[in-house]
């Protein structure tokens, strides 16, 4: 009985020591503290954009050597790796954005959060044009802000190649409401061919869910279906789950370019074990409202019926990026991006606006990592302008002063760790390796091993490909939403009514 209570005992002290410890880190990122107010003698940094990029510049920035200003028409980070998973319900829409000013607020000095869309940058005159587009608006819905400092993390938008019927009929998977607009319409192609009397091939139409693009995006979405399917559909829909056809359409030669061949391989078995159709070679020309349209490898055009069609065909830049980039246009020629330096400066510019993530152009693939690693790298460079900046005003005033030896020796030293300060470090990107999540479990991994790379796919990877993003997660708020959301849907299935 005495080591039966003392282990009783142990484990209570420890779960309500770890209780205790969650709690107070809750409310600890819910009473952010006092802030300082903005100092007109600092220099005004605007930052456009809430996503990767701007979100890990944010989260490190020393607000103390600046007044921040965040420009933005969502008020949120997006966590898009995890975006699939809300498509099909694995995931709540909620769990995996985090208010820009949950951010915010913990910082030093107040940052301006301003829920807007940038629609002109001066280069010349250091402004930003700006204006608000959601729903609803006050008296002022457009201005303009001075900067000295401008980081443009503005994204990407998805790419349509001007293909007819794209943007009519197809959903995108790139933000939170494209997620919810694609789970909406895919219960609702369910409902619809669970209607009395339909026809056999009213039925096939309407569950017939055509995925454009192999990349990672696609090849995520067309897993999460599957997974919706076997897990899920096939209880609360028995008639109907054996008619869901789900097709990735493809125009290059294979899927997953960018991850080695052993990889490519084992998605696509994994693929044909799941009954998902891959089409490479074949590209879609134009998608009608039951249709879409496919060029063969044959180069033989077929119009194939459908229920759903989901476009993940790549990123192209946005209208504000295009617009700035044509008024430098001697050195903004890549039509992939923002050119810019290896201190991640505009090119072209006196050096004041910094471009990162999928808006600029780079060696670097468009990914969260490496737009990530941009911002954190900024924040160290602000950091030493900040020094820089404040050595510089030092010399200016021990240089004006009455000269004394005191003063010299000061001049010295001030002048070594401006010198020092001056020398910023290149950007230099990690890659930590690439993940993908593919369905029925499984997830492949590239990761860099010693000097070479190491493949590897299956559920172990799953694990692995869950535990790195829930650590990747950007707070405790979200990583505890993600875990309780995967343990709901172990224990309950995913939801099946349609908002
Ligand atoms: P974003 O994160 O897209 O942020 C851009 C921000 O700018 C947004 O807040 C947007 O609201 C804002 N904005 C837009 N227009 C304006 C404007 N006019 N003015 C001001 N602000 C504006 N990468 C990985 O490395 N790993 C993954 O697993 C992965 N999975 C992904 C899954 C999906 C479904 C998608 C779509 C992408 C995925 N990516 C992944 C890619 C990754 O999301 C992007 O590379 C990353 O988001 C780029 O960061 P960013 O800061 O440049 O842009
Ligand atoms: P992508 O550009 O990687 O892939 C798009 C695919 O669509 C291309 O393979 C292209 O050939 C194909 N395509 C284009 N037009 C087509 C047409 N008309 N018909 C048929 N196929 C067509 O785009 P994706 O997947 O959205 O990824 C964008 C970026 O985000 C990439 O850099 C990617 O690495 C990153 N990402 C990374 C993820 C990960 O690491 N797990 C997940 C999702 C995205």
């Amino acid at each position: 009985w005495a080591r039966f209570l003392q282990i009783v005992g142990g484990a209570t002290v420890v779960t309500v020591g770890t209780l205790g410890v969650f709690y107070y880190a809750t409310q600890k990122d819910r009473t952010p503290g006092v802030q300082l107010p903005h100092d007109p003698s600092k220099k005004t940094l605007v930052v456009l954009g809430s996503g990767w990029g701007a979100t890990s510049l944010l989260k490190s920035v020393d607000t103390s050597d600046y007044n921040v200003i965040v420009i933005s028409p969502k008020n949120y980070f997006l966590f898009t790796p995890l975006l699939p998973s809300v498509a099909v319900g694995t995931l709540n829409p909620r769990s995996i954005i985090q208010p820009t000013r949950y951010v915010t607020r913990h910082k030093a000095r107040q940052v301006s959060v301003i829920e807007a869309s940038a629609t002109e940058v001066d280069p010349v005159a250091k402004t930003v044009k700006f204006e608000d587009t959601s729903e609803i608006q006050g008296l002022v819905s457009t201005t303009t802000v001075n900067y000295d400092y401008l980081v443009f993390a503005v994204g990407a938008e998805v790419q349509t190649f001007n293909i007819p019927g794209v943007k009519e009929h197809a959903c995108f998977m790139k933000e939170l409401e494209d997620a919810e607009k694609m789970q909406r319409r895919f219960l609702d192609c369910l409902e619809s061919a669970a209607f009395p009397g339909q026809t056999q091939e009213e039925v096939d139409r309407l569950l017939h869910m055509v995925v454009v693009g192999g990349g990672p995006t696609g090849i995520e979405v067309s897993g999460e279906i599957h997974d919706f399917l076997e897990e899920d559909l096939r209880s609360w829909y028995p008639e109907l789950a054996n008619n869901v056809k789900i097709t990735l359409v493809e125009a290059l030669p294979s899927v997953l370019p960018m991850f080695s061949k052993q990889l490519i391989d084992y998605t696509e078995s994994t693929f044909k074990e799941a009954s998902i159709d891959i089409l490479t070679k074949t590209m879609v020309k134009e998608i009608k409202e039951k249709s879409v349209v496919l060029q063969r490898p044959d180069k033989s055009i077929v119009e194939v019926p459908c229920g759903l069609v989901i476009w993940a065909a790549g990123n192209k830049l946005r209208k504000v990026t295009q617009d700035l980039m044509a008024k430098l246009p001697q050195a903004q020629t890549n039509r992939r991006g923002i050119t810019v330096d290896e201190h991640l400066r505009m090119a072209g510019t006196d050096g004041s606006i910094f471009a990162i993530g999928d808006c600029s152009a780079t060696s670097y693939a468009p990914t969260a990592q490496v737009a990530s690693q941009q911002g954190a790298y900024l924040a160290r460079i602000f950091a030493q302008i900040a020094k820089r900046d404040n050595l510089e005003a030092r010399l200016r005033e021990l240089q004006s002063a009455p000269q004394a030896e005191e003063t010299a020796a000061e001049v010295t030293s001030v002048t070594k760790q401006l010198a020092k300060a001056e020398k910023l470090r290149p950007f230099q990107y990690s890659h930590q390796g690439s993940l993908a999540y593919i369905g029925s479990d499984k997830a492949i991994a590239d990761l860099p091993f010693f000097n070479g790379n190491l493949a590897t796919g299956g559920v172990a990877t799953f694990l692995f490909w869950r535990s790195a993003y829930l650590s990747t997660l950007f707070s405790l708020r979200n990583r505890t939403l993600v875990a309780t959301d995967w343990i709901k849907v172990k224990l309950f299935g995913r939801d099946v009514s349609r908002e």
